[in-house]
């Protein structure tokens, strides 16, 4: 019986083989995946793929700010390497200076030459410099090449203060606030793309009940004015968004009482967006879960948990559909991610953690179920973007190291913008002790150029997975892109050992007009469908 190998992905996975004619074993168990490529869904918003950066332990000082005087290579004051691997993810926004923070930040304290020390009552109750101020963000912002999302100050400020702010970013010489920005060092105005009403309202932000948030916000909404004339119109226009629901606490109010609002609204008030936050393993508080020492058992509970985000969504979605059913009003997740326990050493209110194989399985899976809720679901930002919570980098000194975390998002990319295209597969399941969950995920879209890609995560950590690959509309003859896997479920990259989880290459040719993909276990793979 003649054996040979017909499929393969440059991975250290199981061959597929094929003996004579017969069907194998793998070929039998093969998930099949049809992708209906007539069929056109929603946009998905590259704005899906946007951060967070507050501050907070060393996401930006150390991470971010090292200071022109600094011996790490920097440009005014901002590291060189961390620009370099945030530009080539194409980071769509950049969400600051909260998080908790932004409802006790006052913006007149970062900027001009004279800054003031407070203490960051937040975070580790460390003195907060302000050396990193507006001006510094926009800087960091351009360097990157994305767009600014600005939070204010609803918690401990005011309406006018925080209406000065935006002048400040946005008005011409006309304005004293102009001409101070420009006396600043900065002649054009910001460009500033999402304004934030607040943060956590029913949280840090002042726990506030809905109805007095509603009230608060409706202000805000009205007076916080862009005075930047290259913002006047779509697709420019400033983007506010108001507070919305907590994820892990489903009645609590708040989008049924900021959407009933929007739809009653009268002429004098707007707003673009809500938001939505919702962490995994937010519902065992403190957080249990170690970020380097786990095992299976620790892989399936935070996986599982993480697919949570698909209900909460759809909750949410409903509830808004019923007061804008034209979906005028986008969903923003502007806070997500895994949250575990602190790295041994460091400071508890750092919220430093490592980030594994496991931690990039959780961003794809999530980024698939906002995918799937395209439609709605218009933005999002990862918690947080360098040395916090599920990070895509971490820093130490000098040394600088890209995450699993960080590798899903950049082999995401040909998803920013791009048109959903419906799929079907049968995933079967994936069960460890009384964990279950789908074994298979996978969504795919067609970009601006009109290549389609797919993405496919195999939960399973144990089994590699033969994808059958059926696209109506199109005679499939290759696939090339990269996959994502690693040893263990806790693989990770460290200083020492910087690339010990990496994307490696995939291309594969079809058979018989049949393309045959592996995706080992543990894994998360991005193809161009040819
Ligand atoms: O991301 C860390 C914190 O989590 C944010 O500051 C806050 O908004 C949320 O509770």
């Amino acid at each position: 019986m003649e054996r040979r190998v017909i499929c393969l992905l440059a991975l250290a996975c199981t061959a597929l083989v094929v003996s004579g004619g017969e069907v194998t074993a793998q070929e039998r168990d093969a998930v099949t995946i049809r992708v209906d490529a007539h069929a056109a869904g929603p946009v998905i918003s590259r704005h899906l793929f946007g951060q967070f950066a507050e501050h907070l332990g060393t996401g930006i000082y150390g991470g971010v700010w090292v200071g022109a005087d600094s011996p790490i290579p920097n440009v005014r004051g901002i590291r060189s390497d961390v620009v370099a691997a945030l530009r080539a993810l194409e980071v769509p926004n950049v969400r600051w200076p909260g998080g908790c923070f932004a409802d006790e930040y006052h913006w007149r304290e970062g900027i001009g030459p004279q800054r003031r020390t407070r203490i960051n009552n937040n975070w580790g109750g460390v003195a907060e410099s302000n050396v990193f101020g507006t001006h510094e963000f926009f800087d960091f912002v351009d360097q990157i090449g994305s767009q600014a999302f600005v939070s204010v100050n609803l918690g401990s400020g005011t309406v006018q203060e925080a209406a000065d702010w935006l002048e400040y970013m946005t008005a011409d010489a006309r304005s004293s606030l102009g001409q101070e920005r420009i006396a600043n060092g900065r002649e054009a105005p910001f460009d500033l793309h999402f304004t934030g009403i607040g943060n956590e309202a029913w949280g840090c932000g002042g726990s506030m009940r809905p109805e007095y948030y509603v009230d608060e916000m409706k202000r805000y909404a009205r007076m916080l004015r862009n005075y930047n004339p290259a913002q006047r119109e779509a697709p420019n226009l400033m983007q506010r968004v108001a507070v919305g629901p907590d994820g892990g606490t489903p009645d609590g109010g708040y989008t049924e009482a900021v959407m009933g609002a929007w739809q009653g609204k009268v002429w004098s008030w707007d707003i673009e967006a809500i938001s939505l936050h919702f962490y995994t393993n937010e519902s065992t508080w403190p957080p249990r879960f170690d970020s380097e020492e786990f095992d299976e058992d620790g892989y399936a509970e935070l996986v599982e948990d993480t697919l949570r985000m698909d209900g909460i969504i759809a909750h949410h979605s409903a509830i808004m559909d019923r007061h804008d059913p034209e979906k005028k009003i986008a969903l923003m997740v502007d806070e997500w991610g895994v949250w575990l326990k602190p790295l041994p050493g460091t400071d508890p209110g750092f919220l430093a953690q490592q980030n594994s194989m496991r931690d990039a399985v959780i961003a794809a899976l999530n980024i698939n179920i906002f995918a799937r809720h395209a439609g709605r679901v218009r933005g999002a930002n990862i918690a947080q973007m360098v040395n916090v919570l599920q990070a895509m980098i971490l820093t130490d000194g000098p040394r600088m190291v890209l995450t699993p975390t960080y590798h899903v998002f950049h082999m995401y990319r040909p998803f920013q913008d791009a048109t959903f295209v419906p799929l079907t597969l049968d995933a079967g399941t994936y069960t460890r002790g009384e964990w279950t969950m789908p074994r298979i995920d996978a969504i795919a879209a067609r970009d601006a150029e009109g290549a389609l890609w797919l993405a496919v995560t195999n939960v399973d950590p144990n089994q590699a997975a033969t994808l059958r690959i059926e696209v109506e509309g199109l005679q499939v003859q290759s696939a090339s892109g990269q996959v994502l896997s690693a040893p263990q479920v806790n693989s990770r990259n460290t200083f020492d050992a910087p690339v010990a989880v990496a994307p490696r290459e995939v291309s594969v040719r079809a058979t018989g007009g049949v393309l045959t993909l592996e995706a080992p276990g543990k894994s998360v793979l991005v193809v161009r469908l040819r």
